[in-house]
């Protein structure tokens, strides 16, 4: 019997992290020239921490410097290429959530490749990547989507018509990210709640993925035990003490290494349509469809799947610090863990962002969800799309 399962993990070159590295960025550029473009969110755009890391920026080098809000568009990133492709950069730094980190991303292998971003988009365009980039850093200032770890920046258009679809390469993978917990003090619970969801959901999706492997679960299984000690108190009591600090960056990150090398699950399938259509955040939606996929992922599963139904138990005995192998009990923590953040979260449903279950048939027609571990039917993914409207 075969026993031996080929996998291959791509990682950033190189991964800072520690309280106050954020200053380690001119030090970092020096190697790289003298010419840089800064994508900042809008907020850090604003805080006394860019001022100060400007001026210090700027006394050596010259800086080009954009700030954005909502996720990239292909009109945003198009723009954006325009205007810097004949310039000198020689580095993109971003700063921010996952929508400056996308942007920055996009840019870098735009700025080489040229055109339009939507050519580029899987299912969209027909133009392949070349993989050659201006060097990129990102620095998050969120924990959630985890980019600083991934390979593809999620590109949308919202409406009737609507997509979320990524533009891809391995090369894309940030070549350097940089992780300063500090950067999550004071972040306000708006954010704090969408993107800690965002990572969870992450977490267990690509640890429960039919394509996780050994590197990708060692890692989950720590993120499990440091989320499951932090989640709360960061979420709910905004907790700005060092270890939930540490905790909570670190397995936004790992979900974003999970990801991009083991893929994700039906949450996220079901996420990039919805956000397509409608303008929800990616942490609502993902918070939304969390609890009714996992249940029934674990339903199906558990009538025959062993080994993937062990892991969502491991799943909720990790979450609560537990390494032992007890599959009823973890299955039950799972539920609990995920009912209590949840109903203190208190998220806005889906339907009062005006989705309904007439939109069922065409959030489920275009959902891809072949990394999933159960084989979910199509009453399925109806039962689940109802429990989350
Ligand atoms: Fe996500």
């Amino acid at each position: 019997m075969e026993n031996i399962i080929n996998f291959d993990v791509s990682f950033n070159r190189k991964l800072i992290f520690g309280k106050n590295e954020l200053w380690q960025i001119p030090k970092i550029l020096r190697e790289y020239g003298k010419n840089f473009l800064f994508i900042l969110s809008k907020s850090f755009s604003l805080s006394d921490l860019w001022k100060s890391l400007e001026s210090e920026l700027i006394e050596e080098f010259l800086i080009y410097t954009e700030s954005v809000t909502g996720e990239p568009t292909v009109d945003l990133i198009d723009k954006l290429v325009r205007k810097y492709i004949n310039l000198p950069v020689d580095a993109i730094v971003s700063i921010g959530g996952g929508s400056a980190i996308d942007t920055g991303k996009s840019l870098s292998s735009l700025l080489i490749d040229g055109g339009s971003v939507k050519e580029y988009l899987e299912g969209i365009g027909n133009k392949k990547l070349s993989g050659k980039k201006t060097k990129f850093i990102a620095i998050p200032t969120t924990a959630g989507t985890g980019s600083e770890a991934t390979k593809n920046a999620v590109i949308s258009e919202i409406g009737k018509n609507g997509f979320k679809k990524s533009i891809r390469h391995e090369n894309l993978i940030p070549d350097v990210a940089i992780l300063d917990p500090y950067l999550l003090k004071s972040l306000p619970k708006h954010v704090r709640i969408p993107s800690g969801f965002d990572a969870l959901s992450q977490l267990i999706e690509s640890y429960t993925s039919l394509k996780s492997n050994v590197i990708t679960d060692t890692l989950c299984e720590k993120a499990f035990l440091m989320i499951g000690t932090s989640l709360e108190k960061f979420l709910f009591n905004d907790s700005d003490e060092d270890s939930d600090l540490v905790n909570l960056s670190l397995s936004a990150y790992i979900s974003g290494l999970a990801l991009a090398n083991a893929g994700l699950g039906a949450v996220h399938g079901f996420a990039s349509v919805i956000g397509g259509y409608f303008s929800i955040p990616h942490g609502v939606i993902c918070a939304n469809l969390l609890y009714p996929t996992t249940i029934k992922n674990i339903e199906i599963l558990k009538k025959g799947n062993d080994a993937f139904f062990k892991k969502f138990a491991r799943i909720g005995n990790l979450l609560y610090g537990d390494t032992i192998e007890n599959t009823n009990e973890g299955i039950d923590r799972l539920k609990e863990f995920l009912e209590k953040n949840l109903s203190k979260a208190n998220l806005k449903k889906l339907s009062s962002y005006g989705v309904t279950r007439d939109d069922i048939p065409r959030i489920i027609e275009k959902t891809s969800i072949k990394e999933n571990p159960a084989k979910l039917q199509k009453e399925d993914l109806e039962e689940i799309l109802e429990m989350s409207l």
